[in-house]
C-alpha cells in the first residue's frame, strides 16, 4: 500500500493528514499557533511556528500510523494565502510574516492603481489591488521598514515557506501564486510588466509550477527531523481554498463548495476565465491545470465564532472540557433555541473588514438591533446568520457574473455543523451536501500529491476515485421566506454605516 501526505498550514493551527492511495485517512495531528495583532487591523504570524508546527504533525502521523517512511510516496501542503515571507540571502526569516486579513496597505492599493492603471491590473492579475493580496504587503515593508526591505532576496507565501524549509526549494505553484498579484493569472507565469512596473526584483521570487507537478523532494535536514524519507516528493500543492475545491471534488463546471473556517469563501470552479469588472470576487488559477475559479470572501467567518467563543463563552469552554466535548457543539445547541432572526437581531462579520461584496479595509463587525430581551444564545445565533448572509452575498455575485453552481458542497470547521449547513441550505435556497471524508484542503493537496507521483491520471480522475459525497442536506420551505426578510435588513447595514466606518478608523 501506498501513502500520501497532506499539510494544512491554516490560520489558527496545522494540520496533517495521513491518507491510503485511496483517499483514507489513517492517522492526523493538528497543532496551533498564535495570531499576533499589534493593532487594530494587523495580523501577523511568526513563520517559524508554521514550519516547527509541520515538523511535529508530520513526526506525530508517521508514529501514530506507523506507516514506513518508505511508503509515503509524496506530500503536498496547502496554505492559508497571501501571506508575505520575507527572507534574507541566507534564507532567514526578516520579520514576522503580514498575513491575509491584515488591512493596513489601503496606501500601498492606491500607489498600485496609480503606477498601474486599475484596468490593465485587472487585466493582468484578474483582480484589483486588494489589501488582502501580497503586493500591497511587499509595498509597505519598502515603505514603511527600508531596512528590512534592503535585506530581502526571496519572497515567499506561506506554505512556500514551509516548503523551502523542508525541502530547499524556492518553488510555488499557480492557485496561490495568483493571490500575491504578481502573476499573469489568464498566462499563469509572473507578470514581467507588473514586476518591472512597481519595481520588484524577478529573482525575488518562487518558480512557478502547476499545482500537481513535483518540486523536489524532502531535504536529508528535513528527513532527520520529521521522519520521512529523502525519497518523498513535494508536489506544488496549492492555496487553501483551491485545496478544498480538490479535496472535495469541485473541480468540473458546475461544482461549488462554500468553507467556513476562519475565512469564509464561496467557490465555483470555471474553465473560462471569468472576472468581475468591479473585483468583488477573486478570479485565480486552480489546482487543476488549464482551469480556474471564481470565489467570494467573507474576512471573518468562523473568526467570529472563534472570537465570540474566546470571549463569552468561557462557561461552554468548562463545561465542554469536563464532559469532554467541544465547545462549539454546545454553542451550537444553545443557538439553536434562538428563532430565525435571533429575535430580531442582527450581526455583520466585519472583524477584520470586508472583501465580498465591499472591499472595504475600514468596516468592522456589529451586533445591530440589541434588546435587554436578547440572551447569549440570540447574540450566538446572529453571528451564525451573520456569516451565513455574508457568504449569501458572495454567492449573489458570481450568480451576478453567470457562474451558476448546480450542487453546493459545505466544509471547514463551519461546514461540520448541521445547524449552519441548514443555515446555508435555507438562506442559499438550494441543497448543501458534505463531503464523506471531511479533511478538505489536507486531502486536497494529498490528491494533488498522489497525481504528481503517478498515482492517478489527473485530478478528475484522482477525486472520482477517492471523493464520496454523503446526502445533501434540503432547504426547508417554510424558513425561507423569514431568512429573506432578515437577511434584506441585513443587506442595508454595511450601506447605512459606510461613512461611520470611515469615521471610526480616523479616530
Ligand atoms: C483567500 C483568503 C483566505 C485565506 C485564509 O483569498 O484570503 O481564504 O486563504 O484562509
Amino acid at each position: 500500500m501506498k501513502y500520501v501526505l497532506g499539510i494544512d498550514l491554516g490560520t489558527s493551527g496545522t494540520k496533517t493528514v495521513l491518507f491510503t492511495q485511496e483517499g483514507t485517512a489513517v492517522a492526523s495531528a493538528t497543532v496551533e499557533y498564535p495570531m499576533y495583532q499589534p493593532h487594530n487591523g494587523w495580523a501577523e504570524q511568526d513563520p517559524m511556528d508554521w514550519y516547527n508546527a509541520a515538523v511535529s504533525t508530520i513526526r506525530t502521523v508517521l508514529e501514530k500510523s506507523g506507516v514506513s517512511r518508505r511508503d509515503v510516496v509524496s506530500l503536498g501542503i496547502s496554505g492559508q494565502m497571501h501571506g508575505l515571507v520575507m527572507l534574507d540571502a541566507q534564507g532567514k526569516v526578516l520579520r514576522r510574516s503580514i498575513i491575509w486579513c491584515d488591512q493596513r496597505t489601503a496606501k500601498e492599493c492606491d500607489e498600485i492603481h496609480e503606477k498601474m492603471g486599475k484596468a490593465r491590473l485587472i487585466e493582468i492579475t484578474a483582480n484589483p489591488a486588494l489589501t488582502g493580496f501580497t503586493l500591497s504587503k511587499i509595498l509597505w515593508v519598502r515603505n514603511n521598514e527600508p531596512e528590512i526591505y534592503a535585506k530581502c532576496r526571496h519572497i515567499l507565501l506561506p506554505k512556500d515557506f514551509v516548503r523551502y524549509m523542508l525541502t530547499g526549494d524556492f518553488a510555488t505553484e499557480v492557485s496561490d501564486a495568483s493571490g500575491m498579484q504578481l502573476l499573469d493569472v489568464p498566462g499563469r507565469c509572473w507578470s514581467a510588466e507588473l514586476l518591472k512596473t512597481m519595481d520588484i526584483e524577478a529573482d525575488f521570487l518562487a518558480k512557478v509550477y502547476e499545482s500537481p507537478e513535483v518540486t523536489g523532494h524532502i531535504s536529508k535536514a528535513a528527513a532527520e527531523l520529521t521522519g520521512l524519507s529523502e525519497d518523498t516528493l513535494v508536489v506544488g500543492g496549492a492555496g487553501d481554498n483551491a485545496a478544498a475545491a480538490v479535496g472535495t471534488g469541485v473541480v468540473e463546471d458546475g461544482k461549488a463548495f462554500t468553507t467556513i473556517g476562519t475565512s469564509g469563501v464561496v467557490f465555483a470552479h470555471t474553465s473560462q476565465l471569468a472576472i468581475d469588472p468591479k473585483g468583488r470576487v477573486h478570479t485565480f488559477c486552480c489546482a487543476v491545470p488549464g482551469a480556474w475559479h471564481v470565489m467570494g470572501v467573507t474576512q471573518g467567518a468562523g473568526l467570529s465564532l472563534k472570537w465570540f467563543r474566546d470571549n463569552f463563552c468561557v462557561a461552554e469552554k468548562e463545561a465542554a472540557a469536563q464532559m469532554g466535548t467541544d465547545p462549539y457543539d454546545l454553542m451550537n445547541k444553545e443557538a439553536a433555541q434562538s428563532p430565525i432572526g435571533s429575535n430580531k437581531l442582527l450581526y455583520a462579520p466585519y472583524l477584520m473588514g470586508e472583501r465580498t461584496p465591499h472591499l472595504d479595509a475600514d468596516c468592522r463587525g456589529m451586533f445591530f438591533g440589541l434588546s435587554a430581551m436578547h440572551t447569549r444564545r440570540d447574540l450566538l445565533r446572529a453571528v451564525m446568520e451573520g456569516v451565513t448572509f455574508s457568504l449569501a452575498d458572495c454567492l449573489g455575485v458570481l450568480k451576478e457574473m453567470g457562474v451558476e453552481p448546480e450542487s453546493m458542497l459545505a466544509c471547514g470547521g463551519g461546514g461540520k455543523s448541521p445547524l449552519w449547513r441548514q443555515m446555508l441550505a435555507d438562506v442559499f435556497a438550494c441543497p448543501v451536501a458534505t463531503t464523506v471524508n471531511t479533511e478538505g484542503p489536507a486531502l486536497g493537496v494529498a490528491i494533488l500529491a498522489g497525481v504528481g507521483a503517478g498515482l492517478y491520471p489527473s485530478v478528475p480522475e484522482a477525486c472520482r476515485a477517492m471523493i464520496q459525497v454523503n446526502p445533501a442536506q434540503q432547504p426547508i420551505e417554510e424558513n425561507l421566506a423569514p431568512y429573506a426578510r432578515v437577511y434584506s435588513v441585513y443587506r442595508q447595514l454595511y450601506t447605512a454605516n459606510r461613512e461611520v466606518f470611515k469615521a471610526l478608523a480616523q479616530i
